[in-house]
């Protein structure tokens, strides 16, 4: 029997500026076959996520994409030929599978393929009980350490992570206010999402937008943007402020190292703290977020929106739409549906 096509996004050269498609080149070639002890997994669904541009340009907290390479990404595929005793064909897999039709998982490696929790949504397992509800749930709750009462603002408050962690600060009880880009994100903050304000960075005074909003000074920053919002908050912090450094899209695309915040000493007449963290490292405690998140999603505390692009040859596409705040959610990319 002919093996099927397998559609690979090679990453074709190092991002200048903004990610685009001529980045990326697609390539065609026979699926591979799986070796003892892998799997063939057939990609159904690829997760988009600001962080690629970083493994596009250079070493991270995950070497670079070597120039050649299948594009990395995590990925939800439905195995279809098994070489492993732990995995069966139909079984539903997640992984660092890449842009692909078809990829070989091997357990130890990083495509280390994990079950897909049986009873949920794929959508909702990329998004509100995947990486990122994981990644609000301990950043904001381990690094940023909210209390009740206290006043917490996001930015990127309408995209993935920044909603999740939003909505959980609510659940623990805090005023939140978010930072998202236009009206209509800034109207899904307050409205369907609940809370206590929204600031369009894009129109107005953000300083002073904040300032009204926070007028007991801001205890909690979860941010996912830095530039100069950044600056902006560390001139409002409370005391003992914490500032959660989740991500730093506004800078992901610049040519240069980010420049530190102007207002840093803030920190200092504060007695404040800031502190980055990486959502892998909290994977061993995953289980204690998807419980929480899973309860949530459950008794309609948390409200999970994704943003679904069709087809492989999207997904350079895809990638940009985060970019430009066109995401509403969760960016994924669909390939396939999972057999019946
Ligand atoms: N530390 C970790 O382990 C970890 C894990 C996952 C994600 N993250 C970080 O979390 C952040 C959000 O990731 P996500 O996957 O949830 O994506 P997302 O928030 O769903 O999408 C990105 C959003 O960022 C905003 N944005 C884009 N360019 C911007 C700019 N120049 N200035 C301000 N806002 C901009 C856009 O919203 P607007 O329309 O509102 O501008 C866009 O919708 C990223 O910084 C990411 O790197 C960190």
């Amino acid at each position: 029997m002919s093996r099927p096509v397998n559609r690979q996004w090679l990453l074709a050269r190092r991002p200048e500026g903004l990610v685009s498609s001529s980045d990326f080149r697609l390539v065609e070639s026979p699926a591979p076959e799986p070796a003892d002890g892998e799997a063939l997994v057939r990609n159904l669904y690829l997760s988009v996520d600001p962080t690629q541009r970083g493994w596009m340009a250079g070493d991270t907290y995950l070497p670079a994409v070597k120039i050649g390479e299948v594009m990395r990404s995590f990925a939800v595929g439905e195995v279809t030929a098994s070489r492993h005793p732990a995995f069966k064909p139909g079984q539903l897999v997640q992984g660092l599978f890449g842009w692909q039709d078809w990829a070989v998982a091997r357990p130890g490696t990083s495509s280390s393929p994990t079950p897909v929790p049986s009873g949920v949504p794929v959508e909702t397992a990329m998004s509100a009980l995947g990486l990122t509800g994981i990644t609000a749930y301990f950043g904001l709750l381990d690094v940023g350490r909210p209390k009740p009462g206290e006043t917490v603002v996001v930015s990127g408050a309408a995209g993935a992570t920044g909603s999740a962690a939003a909505q959980i600060a609510k659940i623990s009880g805090c005023r939140v206010i978010g930072i998202a880009g236009g009206p209509e994100k800034c109207a899904y903050l307050t409205g369907e999402l609940g809370l206590d304000g929204a600031v369009d960075y894009r129109g107005g005074n953000v300083g002073k937008a904040l300032r009204e909003l926070c007028p007991s000074g801001i205890d909690v920053f979860f941010d996912n943007v830095g530039g100069p919002v950044l600056d902006l908050v560390l001139g409002q912090l409370a005391l003992r402020g914490r500032i959660v450094l989740c991500g730093g899209i506004a800078h992901y695309n610049d040519a240069l190292p980010a420049r530190g915040p102007a207002n840093y000493l803030a920190l200092v007449m504060k007695r404040g703290r800031m502190e980055g963290f990486i959502v892998l490292d909290y994977l061993p405690r995953a289980g204690e977020a998807v419980t929480a998140l899973s309860g949530w999603l459950r008794d309609g505390r948390l409200k999970d929106r994704v943003d679904v692009v069709h087809g492989l040859e999207n997904a350079p596409a895809a990638l940009l739409r985060v970019f430009e705040g066109k995401n509403q959610g969760k960016q994924l990319v669909r390939l396939a549906a999972p057999s019946p």
